[in-house]
């Protein structure tokens, strides 16, 4: 790329940042123009559904808030043991439960904010370490707070490697969410300002993972560079109408490693010294 072009595609993504007043007076979105909206959820399309527990009362959860967010930190060492299901339950809970529907379909109410309470993501899993789990691929299904088994697979570390771009550390992960862009379901009401609320909206998910994980002595971290193709393919995206576009392996974590990373990514603290 020539000095040019990096300036305008500089430009092209600040000007996403932007809500600019619209050219066209008449623009509407088609939520405004009257077209029906799309559905709130994706149907499941397996019969292996795990109904997940919801006896949180049974965890041991920190329920210190300033302490859980004041030691929430990014974990790129997991050992490879296993997270319990109730565990990964309180996980996706607190990353997407469904609290309340607003009408008989307009809206679900969540765990996390979200414009326009579109809640346009889907969150696909990767399962490698959970108690009772087979590992494989496997769908959240936020309407019944269950997950659907897509494929089993025995040995998942290679997918892993790949759909992380090459960030090998994940590897021991117990888990990773993989967060899918269904764009209609924002677009509908939002039209071409969708984006940039979408990837604040997704901000919220990643962050309620991170506390959650925090709460229960587990850790994780958000991955922006992943291999997004073979997250596709793997989940039977389309790459377009729907995309994997961030990752987010958690795991089972010891303070001793954690020191350890901290001083392998010295380089994020150190740089201005
Ligand atoms: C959107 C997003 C993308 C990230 N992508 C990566 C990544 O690809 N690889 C990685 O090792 N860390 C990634 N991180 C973690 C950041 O490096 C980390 O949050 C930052 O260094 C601050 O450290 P802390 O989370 O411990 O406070 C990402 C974090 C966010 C929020």
């Amino acid at each position: 790329m020539n000095e040019s072009e990096i300036r305008e595609k500089t430009a092209a993504g600040r000007a996403f940042m932007h809500m600019a007043k619209e050219e066209d007076p008449d623009y509407k979105t088609d939520q405004y123009s009257g077209v029906k909206q799309p559905p709130l959820f994706k149907d499941p399309v397996s019969e292996d559904i795990v109904k997940l527990p919801m006896d949180f009362e049974n965890l041991s959860v920190n329920n210190d808030f300033l302490n859980v967010v004041n030691s929430r930190t990014s974990h790129r060492i997991y050992r490879e043991e296993n997270i319990t299901l109730r565990e990964l339950s309180f996980i996706l809970w607190c990353a997407q439960g469904v609290k309340d529907l607003r009408g008989k379909s307009y809206a679900t109410l969540r765990t996390v904010p979200c414009g326009g309470a579109r809640h346009e993501f889907e969150l696909y899993l990767c399962i490698q370490h959970v108690e009772d789990l087979k590992s494989g691929f496997y769908h959240y299904l936020p309407q019944s707070h269950s997950l659907e088994c897509l494929q089993e697979k025995e040995d998942v570390k290679d997918f892993i490697s790949v759909s992380m771009n090459g960030q090998d550390w994940a590897k021991k992960a117990g888990v990773i969410f993989y967060f899918d862009m269904v764009a209609y379901r924002a677009e509908w009401r939002y039209g071409i300002y969708a984006h940039r609320i979408a990837l604040v909206d997704a901000g919220y998910v990643s962050q309620n993972i991170y506390l959650a994980c925090t709460a229960l002595g587990l850790g994780g971290c958000a991955i922006g560079s992943i291999g997004e193709d073979v997250c596709n393919e793997a989940f039977g995206l389309d790459g377009d109408e729907e995309f994997i576009f961030l990752g987010h392996p958690i795991g089972r974590v010891k303070d001793e490693d954690h020191q350890k990373e901290l001083d392998f990514y010295s380089f994020v603290h150190d740089y201005d010294l």
